[in-house]
């Protein structure tokens, strides 16, 4: 699988069918600015979704009925990732209420370490979760390297638009392999619904089409299980959706 992967990972063949907006000469610059950006944003939960801090509460409603919907056996509730988890919001109000260890990775090192205070803090009528927080890996998805075998549940949201299309694939590898047999890959993103994939230079990160995203996972060796679309956001926004996947039978 790995060696198909990487072979068909020429860039090239990847421009050639029109996927490939970030060329591997401009990968670091891609990435550079993508931390200066973040490196700006303020350490709290509006920062984390651009301004919108009213949307907080509807979209952990969202998740939380999604993820209730895979129907996760509480024996199975061992271990979880959050990933481009920020100070940790999906981590606080999703994660550690259901999983009993929450491993986040963060690039940015001021959002890694507000993350250790505001996940195990109550705030208010949150409860913070002094127990449930594992490690904080402060690196890039395009660096990380989960441990194999770790994991019930990944959880990846507003992130994946600032990998390139090679990283992105590779990272879904590398998460397929860290989930514990019967786990589950979730992602919840953007998505343009012009079919074109859009580049944003403010923030430095792409909005992909929906079909992108699961065509990579399947590449990847995921089978899509369940996929649906957040509901009530604001008009205006790209559409969210959230899509869960399990890895295929022949590859765990
Ligand atoms: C829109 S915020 C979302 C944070 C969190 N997932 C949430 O929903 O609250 C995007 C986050 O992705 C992080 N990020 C950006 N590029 C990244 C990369 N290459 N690897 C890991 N995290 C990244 C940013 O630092 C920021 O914390």
């Amino acid at each position: 699988m790995e060696n198909n992967i990487e072979g068909n990972l020429e860039e090239k063949s990847l421009e050639k069918e029109g996927k490939y907006v970030i060329s591997e000469s401009s990968r670091s610059e891609f990435y550079v600015n993508a931390k200066k950006y973040w490196a700006k944003t303020p350490a709290t939960v509006n920062g984390m979704l651009g301004g919108l801090g009213y949307i907080n509460a509807l979209d952990i409603q969202g998740s939380n009925y999604f993820l209730r919907e895979l129907k996760i056996k509480d024996a199975s509730k061992t271990c979880a990732l959050d990933c481009g988890a920020g100070i940790g919001r999906v981590s606080k109000n999703l994660l550690m209420p259901l999983f009993a260890k929450v491993d986040l990775v963060e690039q940015d090192y001021a959002f890694a370490e507000k993350a250790k205070e505001y996940c195990v803090k109550d705030s208010g009528a949150v409860l913070g979760y002094p127990n449930r927080l594992g490690e904080i890996y402060n690196i890039g998805l395009q660096d990380f390297q989960p441990y194999v075998n770790k994991y019930n549940l990944v959880w990846s949201q507003w992130v994946l638009g600032h990998l390139t299309d090679v990283d992105l694939l590779l990272f879904f590898v590398r998460i397929r392999q860290s989930l514990i047999s019967g786990g589950q890959f979730v992602i919840k993103e953007n998505v343009t619904t012009s079919r074109q994939v859009e580049k944003d230079d403010e923030d430095s990160s792409v909005t992909r089409p929906l079909k992108m995203y699961e065509t990579f996972l399947k590449q990847a060796g995921f089978r899509i299980v369940k996929m649906t679309q957040q509901k009530n956001f604001p008009k205006g926004l790209y559409p969210v959706y959230m899509i869960a996947s399990r890895p295929l039978q022949n590859n765990k």
